[in-house]
């Protein structure tokens, strides 16, 4: 049932391309309906629901990948619905269970099938689970009612290619607050990191590297993505209580100490930038992205690393173990892939 026209596999970039269908279900009267399939992208919703309102919206991220053995796989579903659960407890909503969530996902792929994008083409599927608090209220308090949804759309690479970013260290503005809700994958979060991003790309960078807002001296993370560093053989990577713990972050500590390298997930002085045989960004959506140069305008000093015109050696290696499960060209020993 392809209604809609499948994409230039080979020209996708990190954009939305309608597909055939988004499933949604209805938590009311304290509990949650069926789950229900619409090929209309548009919802219908109370103008007065707290999710327009007081941003009572929490989302993930996560992707189907067309493996080189023509399985279809999801990395760690329910990593992203025990995340779903702890955004929303932390907004007062009411989540899905982990099993309600991999229903929905694992429907929204399968009606979806043929937009899952050909492994030869590097692209995957980008699965958008998305709750709101719906339902006509004026007052600040949680919903009553709440509308699970799982978009999916064909994606390509997030940095409109593979090679190397630059990212500017913006100290003029912050993205969440050190016990606020940065560490939930809440809509406000990036709402509140439009103006610096968008003013960071009208300047040629790919993102923000963020400090901490408290005492703007510790790294936080690199956009929308976590933020890791190499130094001798060791992986690196922030500690800090105004990040999204990243999925893909804590998959690639346990990549490196099975790599019998050390894993150090701690507080990271931004001076110690200049001290780094590797850093990068690391996230579904960008995978590994290696970063070359990192501009702190507000001290006037510019960190520089080689740019390998791809990940450096001990990156390359943690992205090539990543991806081999991904696609399933190595065994996945950690039992991390959920094959549709
Ligand atoms: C702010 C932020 N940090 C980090 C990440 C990376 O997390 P994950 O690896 O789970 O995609 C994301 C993406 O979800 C994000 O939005």
């Amino acid at each position: 049932m392809n209604m809609n026209k499948l994409p230039d596999w080979s020209n996708l970039s990190f954009g939305y391309v309608k597909t055939n269908s988004l499933v949604s279900c209805l938590y009311s009267n304290g509990k949650w309906g069926t789950l229900q399939s619409s090929s209309d992208d548009n919802i219908t919703i109370s103008a007065l629901s707290a999710a327009l309102h007081y941003g009572l919206q929490v989302f993930e991220g996560l992707k189907a990948y067309r493996g080189v053995d023509g399985v279809i796989r999801l990395f760690r579903p329910d990593e992203n619905a025990k995340r779903l659960q702890r955004s929303a407890a932390y907004l007062g909503m009411t989540a899905p269970d982990t099993d309600l969530f991999m229903k929905a996902v694992d429907m929204a792929v399968r009606e979806n099938l043929e937009f899952i994008p050909p492994y030869e083409s590097g692209a995957t599927l980008y699965i958008r689970p998305l709750l709101l608090g719906v339902g006509p209220q004026m007052g600040v308090k949680p919903s009553k009612d709440y509308l699970f949804l799982v978009a999916v759309s064909p994606v390509g690479n997030y940095n409109g290619g593979t090679g190397a970013i630059k990212v500017l260290i913006d100290r003029d503005h912050d993205r969440a607050a050190p016990l606020g809700t940065g560490c939930f994958k809440a809509g406000g979060n990036y709402a509140a990191a439009m103006m610096s991003g968008t003013m960071a790309k009208k300047k040629g960078y790919a993102s923000v590297l963020y400090l901490d807002p408290k005492e703007k001296k510790w790294i936080d993370e690199c956009g929308t993505s976590n933020f890791f560093a190499i130094k001798d053989n060791k992986y690196i990577t922030p500690y800090s209580s105004s990040i999204l713990p990243s999925i893909t972050n804590k998959s690639i500590m346990e990549i490196a100490t099975s790599f019998g390298m050390e894993v150090q997930q701690r507080a990271i002085d931004v001076t110690e930038l200049e001290s780094f045989d590797e850093v990068g960004s690391c996230g579904t959506a960008v995978v590994i992205c290696p970063i070359y140069q990192i501009d702190d305008p507000t001290e006037k000093h510019s960190y520089h690393y080689p740019d390998a015109g791809g990940p450096g050696t001990v990156s390359k290696r943690l992205y090539d173990a990543l991806y081999n499960i991904q696609f399933g060209l190595i065994p996945d020993s950690f039992g991390w892939t959920k094959a549709l």
